[in-house]
């Protein structure tokens, strides 16, 4: 059986991570934990670009071997995901040894059916960009230089009307629309073939061509084959995983959009399922970057909006697809509305009330809540859990899922009000009210976990359970709550 396949692109490790980077990886853990929830099998991958002359030049400023750099970046990076909560399956690094073997065979695939060719390059060259440019710079600089070199060739020239096929064959294959239509204009403005190796004294840092000591393999071809490289190509089974769907921002859309493809088809391996192109998160009107320096120091929102407050900012504060601004004004703004006002606080009020009317402990019998908010209340709980079934089909759906979540927090909260519970007379029906909301309760956090998977921890064993579970969806409330009060979003004033 295939197992569903997620990627996250594979970062660069020439400076610490940053938001940009938590982004992508985020999108894919909530799928992750989604399908764990509702034990659909998984499969995410994330990691390091490890090759290329930024990372060799980076490892040279900070007097390391490239190596040597490597190593100790692949540990932050592994530590700052890790702070946040993420549980990938596979850290993909592109100097392991399989992932070596995986770049030479697609090399060699694409060789033997012609697709490869020797031959000579000169152009304007961007070395933050690692990538020819097609037209003159207006003006040139350190890191804008012409080039002249023997190099090999991908003949990419050959799939123009394969793609376009593909394209037009796939009209979901690239999401967002705007995004498929970019591709679309990429094959219009027709392709040329590209250069896939560089002379190794131009570049030592990365993976040899086979059979030719003086050539090292573009970066971009060394990279993208992680996505089969993380699935056990070439060995048979990596069809266990592959083809997968690809997360990534839309800055590097044509590699993933148009490179990838052709290499796919060239080597007659499956094509990605899809592709999810997300936006960036700005500093103002600059996109974030670790060559800008403009990164919101996260360490400090996490001391107060805590991993939750972040993640789920992180879900809620953009569309996918969009640029959105990340500053702790808007953190602060959806953290408090949402999580503090909506979800800490009701829970906050139905502790309190149980404490104060039953001592902590609902009496064990009382009638169930029928009515029509309540109905309505328990459709909408429906609806969530279809909205995380949905996503975890289609993760594209990813702001769906967490817009439906605030509604029926929202409507819980409605429901509370409406009824004006803690005044409700007749202790049995007080009851069988607080009882009928906690459960609700309970049902959204165990569904909002894979976006706020401690928050769900702490709520699941206030409530008696020891994991965050599907199977306790539908069991009883215990009844019998931890006199204890906890505030989930403390407010930052
Ligand atoms: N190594 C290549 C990707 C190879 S994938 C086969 C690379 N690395 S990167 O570290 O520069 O960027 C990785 C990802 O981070 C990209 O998808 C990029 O869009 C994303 N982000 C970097 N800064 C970002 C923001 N400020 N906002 C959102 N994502 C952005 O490119």
């Amino acid at each position: 059986m295939k197992i569903p396949y997620l990627s996250t692109p594979i970062y660069y490790p020439n400076s610490m991570p940053h938001v940009g980077h938590l982004y992508s990886t985020l999108i894919v853990d909530v799928w992750k934990r989604a399908s764990k929830l509702f034990e659909v099998p998984s499969y995410f991958t994330t990691g390091l670009d490890e090759h290329g002359q930024k990372v060799a030049q980076a490892a040279a400023a900070n007097g390391y071997s490239p190596l040597e750099h490597v190593n100790a970046l692949s540990q932050d990076f592994i530590e700052f995901f890790q702070k946040y909560n993420i549980e990938w399956d596979f850290w993909v690094r592109t100097t392991r040894r399989d992932h070596e073997h995986a770049v030479h065979a697609i090399w060699k695939a694409l060789k033997d059916r012609g697709y490869i060719y020797k031959g000579n390059y000169s152009g304007w060259y961007s070395i933050s960009d690692e990538t020819y440019l097609t037209q003159k710079p207006e003006q040139e600089s350190d890191n804008i230089v012409w080039r002249e070199e023997e190099c090999y060739y991908f003949k990419l020239s050959a799939f123009e009307d394969r793609l376009k096929k593909f394209y037009r064959d796939n009209p979901h294959f690239v999401y967002p629309k705007k995004r498929y239509n970019e591709a679309m204009g990429f094959l219009r403005q027709g392709l040329k073939d590209f250069v896939v190796s560089r002379p190794r004294d131009r570049l030592h840092w990365g993976i040899q061509v086979p059979d030719d000591p003086q050539q090292i393999i573009y970066v971009w071809v060394d990279a993208l084959t992680n996505y089969i490289s993380a699935a056990g190509y070439p060995n048979k089974s990596y069809d266990n995983y592959w083809p997968g769907k690809h997360v990534l921002g839309k800055d590097i859309l044509k590699f993933h959009a148009i490179y990838w493809p052709a290499m796919l088809l060239a080597a007659d391996l499956p094509m990605p399922e899809q592709l999810l192109i997300h936006g960036w998160w700005l500093n103002g009107d600059a996109k974030i970057s670790k060559s800008l320096g403009n990164a919101v120091p996260l360490d400090e929102l996490v001391r107060k909006y805590q991993v939750d407050g972040i993640r789920y900012f992180l879900i809620r504060g953009i569309e996918l697809g969009d640029d959105g601004e990340f500053r702790e004004e808007l953190v602060k703004t959806i953290v408090h509305s949402d999580l503090a006002n909506k979800y800490g606080n009701i829970f906050l009020r139905m502790l309190g009330l149980i404490e104060l009317q039953f001592g902590g402990k609902l009496p064990d019998e009382f009638n169930s809540i029928r009515n029509k908010e309540a109905e309505a209340l328990k459709k909408q709980v429906e609806k969530l859990q279809a909205s995380v079934e949905k996503f975890i089909q289609h993760p594209e759906t990813i702001n769906r899922y967490a817009d439906i979540f605030l509604q029926s927090i929202v409507m819980l909260n409605d429901y509370f009000q409406n009824n004006k519970v803690w005044g409700i007379e007749q202790k049995e029906q007080q009851a069988a009210s607080l009882y009928f909301l906690m459960d609700i309760f309970k049902k959204i956090t165990i569904l909002v976990s894979p976006i706020m998977p401690e928050t769900a921890q702490v709520v699941m064993k206030i409530l008696g359970y020891n994991e965050v579970h599907m199977k306790h969806f539908d069991t009883r409330l215990t009844r019998s709550f931890i006199s204890e009060r906890p505030m989930l979003f403390p407010k930052i004033s």
